[in-house]
């Protein structure tokens, strides 16, 4: 480890929390790219547009059998060398899937997550990838670790709560979000006055009320057209 990250360690060392999920991801014989492309072949199939919020190398982009494809990232990858923000601020297209992976902190997540439900074609779905920590310094904001999922899991608390929309997380891959609008009337609760500080503690008290499935389950939601 290097001196810098040391000394991250110790700035946040009251974060601290002993408590570890044993998700085990790696025994799981499914991945976000298996569920994005579930949903592919469940809406349009090859002519499903499909959108992704950070692409990265294109490991999910490049497996995506559509289409019509959209990936935006400032970094690397996808199609559109910009911001999400950025992107949804300009975009006048709908869209049948959208992932949403970009920066991994709550309040961008919860950006994208309004912007992805302004944009999904009636009966589309939005996926989001990490919404399922394994410990502290897997949640920490600031990053302190190369696995990260950030704290996206404050989103997924919201969307658990919100009115016209179906959520549920998914028990794959670090935890794969799965949303569709159920009415043209939907809300989703800002929680920030509660969430925007909340450390892993309050995710470990919150995990209990999460809409978690399996993906054989998420399999039968999909195929039966609800989510
Ligand atoms: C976890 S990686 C994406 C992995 C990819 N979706 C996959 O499954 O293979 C996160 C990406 O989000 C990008 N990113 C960071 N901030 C962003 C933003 N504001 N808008 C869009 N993408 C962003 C990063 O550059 C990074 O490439």
């Amino acid at each position: 480890m290097s001196v810098v990250s040391k000394l991250r360690l110790l700035k946040f060392k009251s974060h601290a929390h002993e408590k570890v999920f044993d998700w085990k991801w790696g025994e799981k014989s499914f991945n976000r790219i298996a569920m994005v492309n579930l949903l592919v072949a469940n809406t349009r199939g090859w002519n499903t547009s499909y959108l992704e919020i950070g692409c990265a190398g294109n490991l999910l982009f490049h497996s995506v059998a559509a289409k019509r494809k959209v990936g935006v990232d400032p970094a690397e990858g996808g199609t559109h060398r910009m911001t999400s923000d950025a992107f949804f601020a300009a975009n006048t297209e709908k869209y049948d899937v959208i992932f949403v992976d970009g920066l991994h902190e709550y309040q961008q997540v919860r950006r994208d997550a309004l912007n992805a439900l302004a944009c999904v074609e009636e009966g589309g779905w939005i996926a989001f990838h990490d919404l399922l920590p394994s410990t502290w310094k897997e949640h920490h904001v600031p990053r302190l670790q190369e696995t990260w999922t950030g704290d996206c899991w404050k989103v997924a608390v919201e969307l658990s709560q919100a009115k016209g929309v179906d959520f549920r997380i998914v028990e794959v891959d670090h935890g794969v979000g799965l949303m569709r609008k159920t009415s043209s009337n939907y809300s989703v609760p800002d929680l920030s006055e509660r969430l925007l500080d909340a450390e892993f503690d309050v995710f470990v008290d919150e995990v209990g009320s999460l809409p978690l499935i399996s993906f054989d389950e998420a399999v039968a939601l999909i195929l039966s057209g609800r989510a």
